[in-house]
């Protein structure tokens, strides 16, 4: 496939503007969310990424119905016929996202039952999904795996339940608000995540209908209601996206306006960027992060749940550290092997060793697991053009900015990878100035 592979000539800063939307970890789940509502629901800012499309097409086997809106970004979704789906044709979604995993709860209460297909998404990590089948099993659903994939049914209606997690998992917290908001009774969730990606699906639920409060100490009560409406929703901006850009403006000594990028959900990262040195300026539509000149400052940074720093935030930082003046030390948390990425960093012309302890900072979870989760890099260091495999989403993103930032030509194979969270990035890359060619084309300048 010519267009998986990518020509990346770097050496030259990134400067411009670009647009960011919808967030990738808010969207799909918003739109898994209709299923619950008697009416239609309107979602905007929706970007234009693969995992819109896998939800998109799961929710039309299930016969939701799912056109777009006159507003660019808009999708209309209207779950007046929801059916069960043939199995075969759901298993065709195996392996391409981890969103079917969120269809549990919504299917348990319209169909009561569901097939949930293997799952995909990026391999940072062995990323288990126990905690949804434990929590699932609370509300009173029987669960079958069976190799092809896994079989729920709920005798009767789910009920509201008292569940603590084990860690404050994303994916889990989600799975209990999309199945609480429709059980019988109240449902008291500690050790909630409470990223700014879950607000805005609690948002969501509100507007359908549902009772969700959220308390201090990472707790969340639900009360259960017989029937949720449709919503209109304008998803929040994808902060991930946008730190992604602002580390590519960092690692390039470039100038990026991010529009759509906003503070409130940027406020860690923000601060991060600052201390190694970066610029910005916000106002009221978006951000701009900038080099100013000058060394960038080696910084101790352990990734957490929020409103730590975002484990997603870290492969992209991590390429601007190779930059940074001294040794920075990088604790990943989150995940247990969100570091292996840096080894074709090192391939460049990068300093970066990875321990097995945890550095610098709190003992967590992999300290005592044998994984290579933490690292040091050493800088400044000059990278130089390189033969590159994208490993995955957030890592695959980084290499591109490490590409830009090195000297001479590198060859990037698995491109498509980025298209699952990042609207299109190639006419983004373009309209920033940067030296990008795909095999199948004249060497662009732009
Ligand atoms: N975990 C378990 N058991 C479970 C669920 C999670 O052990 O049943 C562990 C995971 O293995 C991991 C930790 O808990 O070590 C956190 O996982 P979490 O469930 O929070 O992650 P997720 O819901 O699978 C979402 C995002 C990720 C983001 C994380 C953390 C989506 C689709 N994905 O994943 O985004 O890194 O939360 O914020 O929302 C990305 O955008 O590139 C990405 C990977």
């Amino acid at each position: 496939m010519t267009d998986d592979l990518l020509l990346v000539h770097g050496g030259n800063p990134l400067e411009g503007e670009i647009q960011i939307r919808g967030a990738k970890n808010l969207v799909p789940k918003a739109m898994v969310a209709a299923l619950l509502g008697q009416g239609p629901s309107r979602l905007r800012n929706v970007p234009d990424i693969r995992d819109v499309k896998v939800v998109r097409g799961l929710l039309q086997l299930h016969g939701v119905t799912v056109r777009t809106g006159d507003e660019d970004g808009e999708l209309i979704l209207d779950p007046s016929h929801v059916e069960s789906a043939n199995v075969a044709d759901i298993d065709a979604h195996a392996g391409s996202s981890r969103i079917p995993i969120l269809f549990c709860g919504p299917l348990l209460h319209r169909l009561g039952h569901a097939f949930i297909p293997g799952l995909g998404g990026c391999d940072i990590g062995g990323r288990p999904v126990d905690f949804h089948f434990e929590v699932l099993r609370q509300f009173g659903a029987t669960i079958e795996k069976h190799p092809q994939g896994t079989y729920l049914v709920a005798p009767q209606r789910l009920h509201g339940t008292k569940i603590e997690l084990p860690y404050p998992s994303v994916g889990a917290t989600e799975q209990v608000l999309l199945t609480a908001v429709l059980a019988e009774g109240v449902t008291e969730l500690r050790n909630a995540a409470v990223e700014p990606e879950i607000v805005d699906l609690i948002c969501v639920l509100q507007k359908m209908g549902a009772i969700i409060s959220m308390g201090t100490d990472r707790t969340i009560l639900i009360t259960g209601v017989d029937e949720l409406g449709g919503y209109n929703h304008k998803a929040l901006p994808d902060r991930l996206e946008a730190a992604s850009w602002a580390c590519a403006a960092l690692a390039t000594k470039g100038d990026i306006y991010v529009r759509g990028a906003r503070q409130i959900e940027m406020m860690t990262f923000l601060n991060t960027f600052r201390k190694v040195g970066g610029a910005f300026e916000v106002d009221d539509e978006g951000i701009r992060f900038w080099h100013p000149g000058g060394e960038l400052k080696a910084i101790a940074l352990e990734t957490d749940v929020h409103p730590g720093f975002q484990t997603d935030w870290q492969q992209p930082l991590v390429v601007a550290l190779t930059q940074a003046n001294g040794l920075s030390i990088v604790h990943e948390t989150v995940y247990e092997s969100r570091l292996g990425f840096t080894g074709a960093l090192n391939q460049m012309g990068a300093h970066i060793q990875l321990y097995r302890e945890c550095l610098g900072g709190t003992p967590c979870r992999f300290g005592a697991r044998n994984f290579r989760h933490s690292a040091v890099v050493s800088g400044p260091s000059k990278l130089i053009g390189s033969e590159l495999v994208i490993p995955d989403l957030r890592g695959g993103f980084s290499y591109l900015i490490a590409a830009l930032a090195a000297e001479g030509t590198s060859t990037v194979h698995g491109i498509d990878l980025i298209n699952r969270g990042y609207e299109n990035f190639m006419s983004k890359l373009r309209d920033l100035g940067a030296h990008v060619e795909l095999p199948a084309e004249q060497p662009v300048t732009v």
